[in-house]
């Protein structure tokens, strides 16, 4: 009568825990952090028993707020960042804190799985080029710079499959967050065996890979001692942060007509895709759905993380929304100014963690708003970058728009420009725990299947309420400053 369903979402600066009741509606929430730990220059690592901690005492947190209320958990999904490495031995017991999504480390190994198999080849396999963040260089980089670590391992999980494994016992993956390891085959949705050979890394060394809205375990007794939820409560493999966003959002390989947009940190475009029909480049990055399709997935690194940078480092005093409204009293086009916003390098389109930022055509006739106007300028053209890959790939035709920068209609407007693709905007666009909630639905018989549960959930949207402004000459002198010789080149690419 009064059940809900739980979702989990651990992401980089914390975990976040929600409970949704029948209509979709958010009954319960609460969230923890954890550090982020960087050792070393372009390491970056996370304590898994800082997660488990965190994560356990949000769902205290949401199971009391819960229980006050007479609502009871029914089912609990699971989603997460993606493409890290927990190390496990035999004991189960983690080797060496985890390596992120966001760890830079791997240049050498990236450089080792080109070597051993064709880009093209790995393209048509697993969607992807090799890519630094992905987990099979974390592998790689394991076995040669620690191998005592890698001597004792013997279950290699992403995140979010650690925190299942713990919560049950089980370890599990599914196809949306595996896609993002490197060895997924997307032809099959299994590892792929011809891959593993070539890297010379056991099958065994992965676990089973099941459709995501499948129960892996249930939750063990002494977990629903610690947290006041029912013991046995089935637990649902779930997907990762993107894929389980795009389920929040509605976005189903049934209907590839409806994207994302996410201006958070990154910027990223998501657009679903019926069949594993990759960039022969891999400019985008493809991985599976968790809806049992795919999708395409473009990434701006530096977005909000951008203009983060621009007010903690250039601007501290002034406030977001002065900056915003000095950015808004600029033309289309910054008086000529532009920024390139490779600041951590790039993924989309380049796949190149050496790439710089720069700003170009500076005079003496510009102030900080054109500074902050030319930075949203350029964070929309390299999301227009993405779209230019992606159009051709898939029926893509308008984007949902979510993330904080959704909240500035003018960066919106630039982005719709940028991309050539109409904007659609959501009071609440929900995020990767209302989606990994939602793909508990189905073991909770709450309905068929995941197609029916992103039907019946999609949030409701209405287009863009902004004037159109036109970008045309500030395309024209991005492109030209992606081709000056004073940029790291490969921005040409
Ligand atoms: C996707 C990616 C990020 C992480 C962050 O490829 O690297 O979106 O999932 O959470």
């Amino acid at each position: 009568m009064n059940g809900v369903l739980l979702g989990v979402d651990l992401g980089t600066s914390g975990v976040k825990v929600l409970a949704l009741n029948r209509e979709g509606q958010v009954c319960a929430e609460a969230g923890a952090s954890y550090p982020l730990l960087t050792p070393q220059p372009g390491w970056s690592e996370q304590r898994p028993a800082d997660w488990a901690a965190a994560a356990l005492q949000a769902l205290k947190d949401v199971a009391g707020q819960l229980a006050a209320r007479q609502l009871t958990p029914v089912a609990l999904g699971l989603s997460g960042q993606m493409h890290g490495l927990v190390p496990l031995d035999a004991a189960g017991q983690v080797i060496r804190p985890a390596m992120l999504w966001n760890d830079a480390r791997t240049g050498e190994q990236v450089a080792e799985i080109e070597r051993l198999v064709p880009r093209d080849e790995l393209i048509a396999r697993i969607g992807n080029r090799a890519v630094a963040g992905f987990q099979w260089p974390k592998l790689l980089w394991l076995r040669q710079h620690e191998p005592e670590n890698f001597a004792a391992l013997r279950l290699a999980l992403l995140p979010k499959d650690y925190l299942g494994y713990l919560l049950t016992g089980q370890a599990a993956t599914e196809p949306s967050d595996a896609s993002g390891v490197g060895l997924l085959n997307l032809q099959t949705l299994d590892w792929d065996e011809d891959l593993l050979r070539a890297a010379g890394l056991p099958r065994s060394l992965f676990p089973d890979v099941v459709p995501s809205h499948a129960v892996t375990g249930r939750l063990l007794p002494d977990i629903a001692a610690q947290t006041g939820l029912p013991t046995g409560l089935p637990v649902v493999a779930g997907g990762g942060d993107n894929a389980a966003a795009g389920i929040a959002l509605g976005l189903s390989h049934r209907r590839p007509g409806r994207g994302s947009l996410s201006l958070g940190t990154s910027g990223v475009i998501f657009a679903p895709l019926s069949g594993p029909t990759p960039d022969p480049q891999g400019r985008v990055h493809l991985f599976a759905h968790a809806d049992g399709g795919f999708h395409l997935l473009g990434v701006t690194l530096a977005a909000g993380g951008a203009l983060q940078w621009f007010k903690d480092r250039v601007a501290p005093e002034i406030p977001l929304a002065q900056l915003m409204q000095e950015a808004a009293a600029v033309p289309d086009g910054s008086d000529g100014l532009s920024f390139l916003p490779y600041l951590a390098g790039e993924r989309s389109p380049f796949m190149n963690p050496e790439l710089r930022g720069a700003w170009s055509g500076l005079a003496l006739a510009h102030g900080r708003g054109h500074l902050v106007r030319s930075l949203l300028e350029g964070v929309a053209l390299s999301l227009g970058d993405v779209a230019d890959v992606m159009k051709p790939l898939c029926g893509v035709q308008e984007l949902l728009a979510t993330g904080g920068g959704a909240g500035s209609a003018l960066w919106l407007s630039l982005c719709a420009a940028a991309t050539g693709l109409p904007v659609q905007v959501s009071d609440h666009a929900p995020g990767a725990a209302h989606g990994a909630a939602l793909l508990a639905a189905v073991a909770a018989g709450w309905a068929t299947d995941v197609a029916e549960v992103v039907e019946r959930f999609a949030p409701p949207s209405t287009p863009l309420d902004h004037a159109a402004p036109d970008l045309e000459q500030a395309r024209q002198r991005f492109r030209a400053a992606q081709h000056s010789p004073l940029i790291p080149q490969e921005a040409s690419a």
